[in-house]
């Protein structure tokens, strides 16, 4: 029987090793601020209606606004943009300063990215230490390109056909 810590390390070891896209998923606060944070739990939920899915920590400052809003933004960033990556992944007071962005409505929409999805909040489950966050796709736009790819707790690599 393995130990406590064993099997955490190994859960930790594990999800680093799944290699996957980066997305920054971004909302209006209550007191009309944007808030974001950078996320690797993005997946597809179902395709009719086209809906994501994406796991929220509960500790994240962004948490309370994800889980009471009508929209969120679902960003797909491309490989030049890890340096974005980690101002979202980060603890500064003011992410989106000097970043370029825009309102979609209630939603900031990060200028430049592969994708903008803007989804309308359709259901919140709370279990342990997070929250699922399920939302139909409303709008947004695909300009496509490389994307940032997540695998070893490195985001600097780049994707080649093998042929
Ligand atoms: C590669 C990577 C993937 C992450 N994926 C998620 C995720 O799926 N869900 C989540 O809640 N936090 C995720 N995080 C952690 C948040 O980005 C991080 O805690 C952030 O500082 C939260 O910011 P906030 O408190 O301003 O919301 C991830 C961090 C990294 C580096």
């Amino acid at each position: 029987m393995s130990s406590p810590a064993t099997v955490s390390e190994l859960f930790r070891d594990t999800m680093a090793g799944l290699c996957s896209g980066v997305a920054v998923l971004t909302t209006r606060r209550n007191d009309a601020s944007p808030c974001g944070l950078l996320a690797t739990s993005v997946s597809a939920f179902s395709a009719t209606p086209p809906s994501v899915l994406t796991s929220i920590g509960h500790t994240s400052r962004c948490y309370h606004a994800l889980a009471e809003s009508e929209h969120f933004g679902v960003h797909i960033l491309r490989a030049d943009q890890e340096r974005l990556a980690h101002v979202f992944s980060s603890l500064v007071e003011d992410k989106f300063d000097g970043v370029d962005w825009s309102w979609d409505a209630d939603v900031p929409e990060l200028a430049d990215t592969i994708v903008y999805l803007r989804c309308r909040r359709e259901a919140l489950f709370e279990l342990y230490d997070h929250s699922v966050l399920i939302g139909d796709l409303i709008g947004g736009r695909r300009d496509g390109g490389e994307p940032l790819v997540y695998f070893e707790r490195r985001m600097d690599w780049r994707l080649e056909p093998a042929s």
